[in-house]
């Protein structure tokens, strides 16, 4: 029977019996504790509770769920799916266990040919909370399933709650034997894969106020009626109907698994797994690829998009389980237009809007699979890599910082890491990688606290992320200037609809030739012309996330919005002269390096109109003949005209060309390569000049030193080169002028200069000393007797500096001699800083 066909009859079952069909509500419902809705129930909730007045007593519903705590179970197991459909029929304080258990006995057990499923009673086995004697009766007197078959179970079985506070009760669940096929006699509790639960009667009489797990948690008082909540696994009854082993061979998901299959090469079910009992790991594959697709397709439908956090992670995650299972499988090829249409095509007889929306849904899944293929390919040789050196090192555990790395610079969440690790045997350093990340997202907040126009939290930048479905595209590498849509538009860092004529806005465009401060390299400015008129003048670009490109500026005249056509038009002259800069911090770093070997590596850089600054590994002060060399080598070069080119490469051919790339940071299997010629290679994703030429000429300004063994070497590029030499030249004029001779003979003279200055310096400072001694002679003329102590208190007025006050003082002192005692005190000021020494001799 097919599951569409299951799902009419369960509801037209219930339909004849009272009760009111509700339409699936969407898998995203407004329950705060709930991600997705996870049971049949949750749209109930409020009924339960007595909230709210139900339509009606009776409900019926197949409600769309998804699960994912057990993702790492799907393929393995038979009975976990991450999507699934709960058939459900629901009493508000109408009936209660003896309606439950014998609706569910007559529909289960009426003949196919009646419009029930025509199960064999004699199959049936129940299972009851361990002292629900009263639901032991009802199975008893209602059913043909006799004592032998109705087991007790304690809480963890048969005590059905949501997992968070809410309604809850004893349940009473039925279980179809398969066979000794699937595994030993003795009923649900020896084996729960031959003894197969199906349908679970919750008898929904309390409400839980504490829910701490499955077996701990506290009941608040009883619910103000007695309900019923069942559910019946749509994918499980399928699974018996359909005489197949799990849900990934039902209907609506097999012909997904058979053309993954095909697509590979592989045969389901052709070989036998590792050990006893035990799936083949290629199918394991392929049942994921077949689940996942199908929970993606369903998501998507009910309006989750790819993200980084909650939902929007979740569906992340499963669209890439899918894919790298496909990869795993061995096919590298974009896999989901193959496969989310063949998946619609099944699920689309019960949700017709999977087939009106597809479009939409489609392009989602795609660009996030195209998404991850780029990540993979940059990540994956760096992960491998990783896994490499820590086997050779003997350990087991991949390092957190690796983790981090992956995370960091290639997008791999931790989860793919652990699962890729797992695959070679090796676990993460979970600890590590956790640090690592609260320390990145504590340098975030001071980076975002230091950028006034930064907003450290990134919510509504997510929510752009979100809505645009796909990484922002940068097409800045070919083009200045180009078309656009703006994709989202915040004014004081929330997102707006719409933003007027004056206004700080950021704009996030679908596409842009912006390119974003980043690598070292400032942003570019310009100005973004709307459809309707409005003008922003951009003085910043920034990617405040992975994959988002944000503008940021003010509304010169107009209103902007949302949706919005754009022309995006770089500051071309900002820009060349930006990249002019760039190029030339490339060939320092090259010429630098062959003047002072391969260890002096880049450590940093900013490049900026017309300027930068690189930063290097050096143990020492670089001389400045050396300097001059390094600039000499890049003038020369320049003058070659070398062109400047961009690939995009392996990282293996990368490091064949020689590219000085920084291998233990950078990391990448598709690698940009920005080469100068034949001369300088390195790993960049900067903008350029074409050919060294157009740097003009390049002026190092000096060298420093900016911390332990980093030096920094600050130059100018162009005209800004251009303009500071002028500016020398100028004062070299001025002076050769001043000095009355010719600019080669200005050293000398000043040299001979400040040499007579030195001459004329110390004469007067004898004459000085002289003049302070002579007076010091007449000073003596001014002691006066104080008690017997010879007193001097003098002056020597403005002009006299500490050194002449001091001298002073002890020349009037030793010429009192030592056979009185004696003060002298001397005062005077020198600078504005008043100064005075007072002395004693030795019979004080
Ligand atoms: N709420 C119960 C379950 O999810 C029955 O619908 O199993």
């Amino acid at each position: 029977m097919e599951t569409a066909e299951i799902r009419r009859r369960w509801l037209s079952f219930f339909e004849s019996k009272g009760h009111l069909i509700v339409p699936s509500a969407p898998l995203i419902h407004q329950d705060p504790n709930l991600l997705f809705v996870n049971a049949g129930m949750v749209p109930f909730k409020p009924y339960f509770l007595g909230q709210e007045t139900p339509p009606g007593p009776r409900a019926t519903s197949v409600q769309k769920c998804v699960r994912t705590q057990d993702i790492e179970e799907v393929g393995k197991t038979s009975r976990h799916g991450t999507f699934f459909q709960m058939n459900g029929n629901f009493s508000f304080g109408d009936y209660f266990k003896e309606g439950a258990i014998r609706y569910a006995w007559e529909l289960v057990t009426t003949s196919v040919d009646a419009g029930g499923f025509g199960l064999d009673g004699e199959r049936l086995w129940a299972t009851v909370y361990e002292d629900d004697d009263e639901a032991i009766e009802l199975w008893l007197a209602h059913t043909g399933v006799p004592m032998e078959r109705i087991v007790r179970r304690g809480k963890a079985d048969n005590y059905w709650h949501m997992g968070v506070p809410g309604p809850g009760g004893p349940c009473s669940e039925i279980y179809y034997d398969r066979g000794p096929a699937y595994g030993p006699e003795g009923g649900p509790a020896v084996d729960e894969d031959r003894f197969l639960e199906f349908w679970n009667l919750v008898f929904m009489q309390y409400d839980l106020s504490a829910v701490r797990s499955k077996e701990d948690f506290d009941i608040a008082g009883e619910l103000p009626q007695q309900n019923i909540d069942t559910g019946m696994g749509l994918e499980r009854i399928a699974s018996i109907l359909q005489g197949v082993d799990n849900l990934y061979e039902i209907d609506e998901v097999f012909p997904v698994l058979q053309h993954a299959a095909s697509m590979t090469g592989k045969t389901y079910g052709a070989q036998s797994g590792p050990s006893a009992g035990e799936s083949h790991p290629d199918d394991v594959r392929l049942r994921v690829v077949a689940d996942h697709v199908r929970s993606s397709l369903m998501l998507i439908g009910d309006g989750v998009t790819p993200g980084n956090e909650g939902r929007g992670y979740v569906l992340r995650r499963m669209l890439r389980r899918a894919v790298r299972s496909m990869r795993l499988l061995g096919y590298d090829e974009p896999c989901l237009p193959e496969l989310l249409p063949i998946s619609m095509g099944r699920m689309k007889a019960s949700y017709p809007e999977l087939e009106t929306g597809f479009g939409r849904i489609a392009q989602i899944a795609y660009a996030e699979e195209e998404a991850f293929r780029r990540t993979l390919a940059a990540g994956t040789t760096i992960l491998d890599l990783a896994v490499d050196r820590t086997k050779e090192s003997g350990s087991s555990v991949l390092a957190g910082d690796q983790a981090f790395a992956l995370h960091d610079t290639y997008g791999f969440p931790i989860d793919l890491t652990l699962e890729m690790a797992a695959e070679h045997g090796l676990e993460v350093d979970r600890e590590g990688f956790t640090r690592l990340m609260s320390e990145q997202r504590q340098r975030a907040k001071a980076d975002a606290r230091a950028k006034k126009s930064a907003h450290g939290d990134t919510t509504a930048y997510r929510g752009v992320a979100e809505a645009l479905g796909r990484e922002v595209e940068f097409f800045g590498y070919q083009e200045v200037s180009g078309e656009g849509r703006v994709a989202g538009l915040l004014v004081d860092g929330s997102a707006a609809a719409t933003a007027t004529e004056g206004q700080e806005v950021e704009v996030v465009l679908d596409r842009t030739p912006f390119y974003a401060e980043g690598g070292g390299q400032l942003a570019d400015g310009g100005l973004l012309r709307l459809a309707g008129g409005a003008l922003v003048e951009v003085d910043d670009v920034q990617k405040p996330i992975g994959g988002l490109i944000v503008h940021r500026g003010r509304i010169l005249t107009g209103e902007v919005g949302t949706g919005e056509q754009v022309f995006a038009e770089v500051d071309i002259a900002r820009r060349r002269s930006i990249s002019r800069a760039h190029t030339a911090t490339h060939m320092v770093h090259k010429a630098i390096r062959e003047a002072l070997g391969d260890t002096a590596t880049q450590a940093g850089s900013e490049n900026s109109p017309g300027r930068f600054r690189f930063d290097f590994n050096a143990s020492s002060a670089v001389p400045v003949s050396v300097l001059r060399d390094v600039e000499a080598r890049v003038n020369q070069v320049l003058l070659d005209d070398l062109a400047v080119r961009a690939e995009v490469m392996t990282q293996a051919q990368a490091r064949e060309a020689g590219a000085m790339a920084l291998f233990g940071e950078k990391y990448g299997d598709a690698v940009r390569v920005i080469s100068v010629g034949d001369w300088a290679r390195e790993l960049c994703g900067g903008t350029h000049a074409e050919h060294t030429s157009q740097l003009g000429l390049v002026t190092l300004l000096g060298e420093s030193s900016i911390g332990a063994g980093v030096r920094r070497v600050e130059a100018l590029v162009g005209t800004d080169a251009y303009s500071f030499l002028a500016r020398e030249r100028a004062i070299v004029g001025q002076l050769t002028e001043l000095m009355k001779g010719r600019p080669e003979e200005l050293p000398e003279r000043v040299h001979g200069l400040l040499g007579k200055l030195k001459d004329a310096e110390r004469e007067l400072d004898k004459l000085r000393r002289e003049a302070l001694m002579a007076a010091g002679a007449n000073l003596i003329a001014g002691v006066r007797d104080l008690g017997g102590v010879s007193f001097l208190g003098h002056d020597l007025g403005a002009g006299a500096s500490a050194d002449d006050v001091r001298t002073t003082v002890l020349d009037v002192r030793t010429r009192l001699g030592d056979e009185r005692a004696a003060v002298v005190a001397v005062t005077g000021s020198a600078n504005g800083r008043p100064v005075i020494v007072v002395a004693t001799n030795a019979s004080a």
